[in-house]
């Protein structure tokens, strides 16, 4: 049986103007699964990604590294490249806009709305923020700055940047025209947007109030496609990058024939995209393929983003966590598994590093990995490592039988709508309840028996066809584990779903002999401190922030000059105790030699419970460190400690010997 459906899903197309964090993943690992899945369906899918690659933003992103913005791109798309190959995302094309197919298709696509009078000259004038791409009305404007007279002459954009006036001739398209339409087509087709919500979100707050045409040009930028005929004028970014989606199947509406790709596959079945680009693709892109006399895709998702505790990720808060090195260091089904798992369907999820090493070691080491690990070992010891006949003679038999129907039928239907909450949940189900299958079943206590032989045996094959069905469901979601689990117990994988028949376990194969864990069990305190460390270390990255420019940042010297501006002295204590209103801090008073009373703060506080102790005790000092104020009270220089590697905190205590005020060298 093959089934002739097909399947187009796309991500949104990337900006090359950083590098991507573990969040911007989330849209590429959730379209991967989905993409696994359908073709784990014997669907015939199509997974486009790519990358956005005009305008302002990557001008001058090239600029300030000195380069050709296409040579800055490039590597900028190298590395995306690499990282997706790190991810294993199984995309089928990937897309450039400064493909020179796609930026002729854009011109194409232009001189047709154009031609048609949908796209017009006219004027524009409003706040733009280079660094959003975005023009704002001064009523959208989450700031304004005024002058003596109350004449608003500039603001912040509600992302924060600053906007200024800008003027310009500019080519509009004809949104107005098509709103009434457009209510219609969400009227008819209920499922368009999703989660649901959204579609009020866009029909209240933007369609309602009255759609505005829109500046599909600019002429400030370079960096763009150029609109045929007028080459002063730049196509506007969401013009340009909305067509991906078309053009990466070659459609140009100057061909009498659509080629067969573009037949096959548009419209698309999902496209996949954040929240705040949910206006563009809902809104925007249907008017366009609308104008364009091309049908509309099935569905749009809009989904949430992942934050931290104190916001969305960002390198401008300081709490960007990397995928290359938890991957490096938890493996990347574990990442993969974490992604899907914790942002919730269609809203945002927080990244704690402490439900990060839970999710790690309760849901993968414990429940999946020592499911596997039991198995194997119970095939070895009790049946020589080879799996048995699967029958039917133990009662707790039939209720894991009849779950995984259960199971199967709301996997199917989770993983249909682009739900993977839903999805795992059913197959942690699923492995719990084969985990309290070995306690109920108890084969160690059957073992004991002769008589119970077959029963036993009955146990171990469930134990098996349980994994090869768990092993199977978790393909879309993982992309090395399934493979361990086939291999350790020496069964074949299943690449069709059709051929998943929880009854239609293989005879006879044998078990691998010492299983190795998939998932080891990860010390906890220790990996949550390791995670905590790697957001704030991204702080210090400057906005480049990469585990080797971190090494490389360590391990730059510096000159003898540099060293020698730092006075370090030794200091007697002479006072400790704790700073009131502080949790940190303990305050010291210290003879440097030449000042007997200098203060200095030290958020040592958890280290050096009883301050009292250290009195009389020598330390080193920054003696010409700038004097500041913390906690309220004024500090005069550092005390130098080390940290240990399990993040305790120790002073640099000296020897008796140096007095006060010797120079440390
Ligand atoms: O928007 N959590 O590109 P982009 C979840 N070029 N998803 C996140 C995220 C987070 N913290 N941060 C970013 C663009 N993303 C346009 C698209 S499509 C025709 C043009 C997601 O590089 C974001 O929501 O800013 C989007 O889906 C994707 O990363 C790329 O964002
Ligand atoms: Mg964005």
């Amino acid at each position: 049986m093959s089934t002739n459906k097909k399947f187009y899903i796309t991500t949104p197309i990337y900006y090359p103007s950083g590098r991507l964090q573990l969040g911007n993943t989330y849209t590429t690992v959730l379209a991967d699964s989905l993409a696994r899945f359908h073709r784990l369906k014997g669907e015939s899918v199509y997974f486009l990604t790519g990358s956005d690659e005009h305008g302002l933003k990557i001008e001058r992103k090239a600029e300030e590294n000195n380069q050709k913005p296409i040579e800055y791109l490039d590597e900028q798309i190298a590395n995306f490249k690499k990282l997706w190959k790190l991810m294993d995302i199984s995309y089928d094309q990937f897309i450039r806009t400064t493909d020179p197919e796609h930026e002729k298709k854009v011109q194409h696509i232009f001189s047709k709305l154009q031609e048609q009078g949908d796209i017009y000259k006219g004027e524009y004038v409003g706040w733009y923020s280079v660094s959003d791409e975005e023009y704002f009305t001064e009523s959208q404007l989450a700031e304004v700055y005024r002058d003596e007279s109350g004449k608003v002459i500039g603001g912040k954009a509600p992302s924060g940047h600053e906007v200024e006036l800008v003027k310009e001739e500019t080519y509009f398209f004809k949104m107005s025209k098509y709103a009434d339409w457009l209510l219609k087509y969400y009227q008819d087709h209920p499922n368009f947007i999703q989660p649901a919500s959204r579609m009020n979100e866009m029909i209240n707050n933007f369609i309602k109030p009255g759609l505005e045409d829109l500046a599909v040009t600019r002429t400030k930028v370079d960096w763009g496609v150029k609109v045929p005929g007028d080459p002063k004028h730049v196509i506007y970014v969401w013009i340009d990058a909305l067509s991906n989606y078309i053009t990466a199947l070659g459609y140009d509406p100057d061909q009498k024939q659509q080629p067969e790709l573009f037949e096959k596959f548009w419209p698309a079945n999902l496209h996949l995209v954040g929240k705040e680009i949910v206006r563009f693709h809902t809104i925007y892109w249907p008017i366009m393929l609308h104008a364009l006399n091309l049908p509309l895709p099935d569905e749009i998702l809009g989904h949430g983003w992942l934050i931290m505790k104190n916001g969305k990720m960002s390198k401008s808060k300081g709490n960007v966590i990397y995928p290359e090195t938890l991957i490096d260091r938890y493996g990347l089904d574990a990442v993969r598994y974490y992604l899907l798992k914790m942002m919730p369907y269609g809203n945002d999820g927080v990244f704690t590093p402490e439900d990060f090493v839970t999710r790690l070691n309760s849901d993968l080491a414990n429940d999946l990995g020592n499911l596997l690990s039991r198995t194997v070992s119970m095939i070895n010891l009790y049946n020589d490592g080879v799996i048995p006949k699967l029958s039917n003679l133990n009662k707790e038999d039939v209720s894991i039988e009849e779950l995984s129907v259960q199971i199967y039928k709301d996997y199917d239907e989770a993983m249909s709508t682009a739900n993977l909450g839903d999805a795992l949940d059913a197959v942690w189900t699923f492995i719990r309840r084969t985990n309290k299958y070995i306690d109920e079943t108890q084969p160690w206590v059957k073992a004991k028996d002769s008589s119970l032989k077959n029963e036993l045996n009955d146990v171990l094959a469930h134990l098996a066809a349980s994994l090869r069905f768990i092993g199977t469901l978790l393909q879309p979601i993982m992309t090395e584990t399934p493979k361990k689990i086939f291999e350790q117990l020496g069964l074949d994988q299943i690449s069709l779903i059709k051929d998943l028949n929880f009854l239609d376990l293989p005879e006879n194969s044998k078990v691998v002999e010492r299983p190795t864990s998939i998932f080891p069990r990860i010390k906890a305190k220790e990996e949550v401190e390791f995670v905590s460390k790697l957001v704030s270390k991204s702080t210090k990255g400057k906005g480049r922030a990469h585990m080797e420019e971190l090494k490389k940042e360590e391990q730059k010297s510096i000159q003898y000059d540099d060293f020698s501006k730092v006075k370090m002295v030794v200091a007697e204590i002479k006072e400790a105790e704790f700073l009131p209103n502080s949790e940190k801090l303990i305050k010291f008073i210290l003879d440097d030699g030449h000042n007997h009373h200098r203060q200095i703060l030290s958020g040592i506080r958890k280290w050096y419970p009883e301050p009292e102790k250290l009195i009389g005790k020598k330390v080193i000092i920054v003696a010409n460190l700038a004097a500041r104020k913390m906690a309220g009270s004024q500090s005069e220089g550092m005390i130098l400690a080390g940290e240990n590697g399990d993040g305790n905190v120790v002073l640099t205590l000296m020897p008796d010997v140096l007095e006060p005020g010797a120079e440390i060298s």
